[in-house]
Order: structure tokens, then C-alpha cells, then sequence
């Protein structure tokens, strides 16, 4: 497995297989990897004849207040689990080798991220579009695939990949989690073992939003209501519970059939926040 820090290295050991014909699978994480970026790695390995995975906690995607410092670094428990995956290259560059001192373009995102996760955190998509679009044009990679735990970053990506015409094809993996459903995440190391078993709390709270939902409860704002108080009453802060439109992501007040939703819910246990979702057909 080649570890790359420079985009030249990374870019001579993506030529090299592309010389060979290789078909490329990318999967782009920042790392304290888990078994949900296995997954991914897992899917990109069935479409791509090789795989490259890139480690890069991006400073850019981070709030002020945010927790861009404490953020699990393990860079070298990460290359042994890429290596034990089959991984053909990670590109694990210092903030200096991908960002510039000043930079003078930026990239916008328009109303996707008024609401979930970037009604929340100002500057994180573009911070997150910033550094997925110079990845994708160092990599070119054929194929790549993000998780459905952040549905928001796969729906706006889709859409940068569309408007700013990038030759890639995005594939959508499902959640991983824990057996008692919480959805795996790097953010979950910071969790007290009392918040860890509170933690499943909010999979189970869509989890019964949805089966009502599913069951004809076609304008749910009383049924969000209640499902929050029950979640406030176990500790969690709730950041946003609600049910958007699955393409447009702005929040839907009554369910039509024949459309997709996502049922998507934030909270704080302390100081960790936990984000969860699921897709509803009706
Ligand atoms: P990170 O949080 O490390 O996640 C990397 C990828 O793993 C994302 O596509 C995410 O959706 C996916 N993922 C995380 N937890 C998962 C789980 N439990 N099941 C399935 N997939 C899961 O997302 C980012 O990094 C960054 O924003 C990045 C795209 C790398 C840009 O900096």
C-alpha cells in the first residue's frame, strides 16, 4: 500500500494505475476510521479495480467553536486497517500540502444547506465542497463513495458533482452501527460510558417516528413535538428533528406518496453531537 503525502505523489501513484487501465474507487474520510468507513471501502472495492482512501481532517469544514483540535487523530491504526482492506493508496497530506496561506475563491451553496446540518453549522458544506472538489481533481477517480449517515453532504455533493461536471460516479452507502443501533461514528469516542448507553436513544426515537409515519401519520409536527420532549427528558439537546425532502432538503410539513423523505434528527449528549437519519418511501 502507497501512503502519499503530496498531491505530486498522489497524483504519480494514481497515473501509474490509470497507465495500467485500473479503474479508480475513492472514498475520502478524515480518519479514527470505523467500521462504517470500512463499509465504504468495502463498496468502492466492488465497483473500482483499486482503491484509494483519503485522510485529511479538514480545517476548513470546522466552526470557530468547533471541534476541529480534539477531532480523534490515529493516522497510524487507520493505514493498518486500509492495508488489512485491500486499500492501494492513501493520500494523507498536512493542511500546508493541500491549502494555500490566502485563498481567494470560495465555493457557495445555496438553500440545500439552509436547514439539517448546515442550518446549524455556518461555512461547513462550503468548507466540505472546498475540499471534496480539490479531491476529486487531484484523484479523478472513477467512482466514489460517501456514506448515508451524512445524507446532506451526499445530496449536495451530487449536486457540485452536476453542476461543476465532474466525471465521477457517487455511490450511496447504507448506515453502520453499533448492535444496539447507534450509528457509528468517529465523534462516538468521545462519549462517557453513561452517554454511550444513552447515545441509541435517537435511533430509536426515528425509528418510531417512522413507523408511524409508515402507518398513515401523514403531517407529523405533533409526533416530532412529542418524540423531542421524550428525547430532552433523557439528556439529549436537540439541534433539529424533522422530516425533509429528500432532494430539495427543506423540511415538509405534510407527506405526499409517491415521494422520498429523510427523517433526520441532530442531538447533544454533552458536549458530542450525534446525527442520525433514515429514508422514508411512501
Ligand atoms: P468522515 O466523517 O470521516 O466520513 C467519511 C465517510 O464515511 C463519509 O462519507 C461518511 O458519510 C461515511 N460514514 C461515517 N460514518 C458512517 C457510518 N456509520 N456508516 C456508513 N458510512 C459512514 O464525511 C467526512 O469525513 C468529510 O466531510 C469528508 C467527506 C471526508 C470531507 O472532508
Amino acid at each position: 500500500m502507497d501512503v502519499c503525502k503530496s498531491i505530486d505523489d498522489i497524483r504519480g501513484a494514481v497515473k501509474q494505475l490509470k497507465a495500467q487501465g485500473k479503474r479508480i474507487g475513492f472514498v475520502p474520510t478524515m480518519g479514527a476510521l470505523h467500521k462504517g468507513h470500512l463499509s465504504l471501502i468495502r463498496q468502492a472495492k466492488e465497483r473500482a479495480d483499486e482503491v484509494v482512501v483519503s485522510i485529511f481532517v479538514n480545517p476548513e469544514q470546522f466552526g470557530p467553536n468547533e471541534d476541529f483540535d480534539s477531532y480523534p487523530r490515529e493516522l497510524e491504526e487507520d493505514l493498518k486497517k486500509c492495508e488489512s482492506e485491500g486499500v492501494s493508496v492513501v493520500f494523507a497530506p498536512n493542511r500546508d500540502d493541500v491549502y494555500d496561506k490566502k485563498k481567494y475563491i470560495r465555493i457557495e451553496v445555496d438553500e440545500l444547506n439552509r436547514h439539517m446540518c448546515g442550518g446549524s453549522r455556518p461555512g461547513f458544506f462550503e468548507g466540505i465542497l472546498l475540499v471534496v472538489n480539490k479531491l476529486f481533481n487531484i484523484i479523478d477517480p472513477d467512482v466514489a463513495v460517501f456514506g448515508q449517515k451524512d445524507i446532506q453532504q451526499f445530496q449536495i455533493v451530487s449536486r457540485m458533482v452536476h453542476e461543476f461536471n465532474h466525471d465521477v460516479e457517487l455511490i450511496m452507502a447504507p448506515i453502520e452501527r453499533a448492535n444496539d443501533g447507534l450509528a457509528l461514528s468517529s465523534r462516538n469516542k468521545y462519549l462517557s460510558v453513561e452517554e454511550r448507553e444513552t447515545a441509541p436513544g435517537l435511533f430509536r426515537a426515528l425509528n418510531y417516528i417512522e413507523k408511524q409515519i409508515v402507518s398513515g401519520v401523514d403531517t407529523p409536527s405533533l409526533l416530532l413535538k412529542h418524540q423531542k420532549s421524550e428525547l430532552e427528558a433523557k439528556g439529549f439537546k436537540i439541534d433539529y428533528l424533522d422530516v425533509f425532502d429528500k432532494k430539495t432538503l427543506q423540511p415538509i410539513e405534510t407527506l405526499i406518496k409517491g415521494k422520498e423523505f429523510i427523517l433526520a434528527g441532530a442531538v447533544w449528549l454533552g458536549n458530542t453531537r450525534l446525527i442520525d437519519n433514515l429514508l422514508i418511501e411512501l
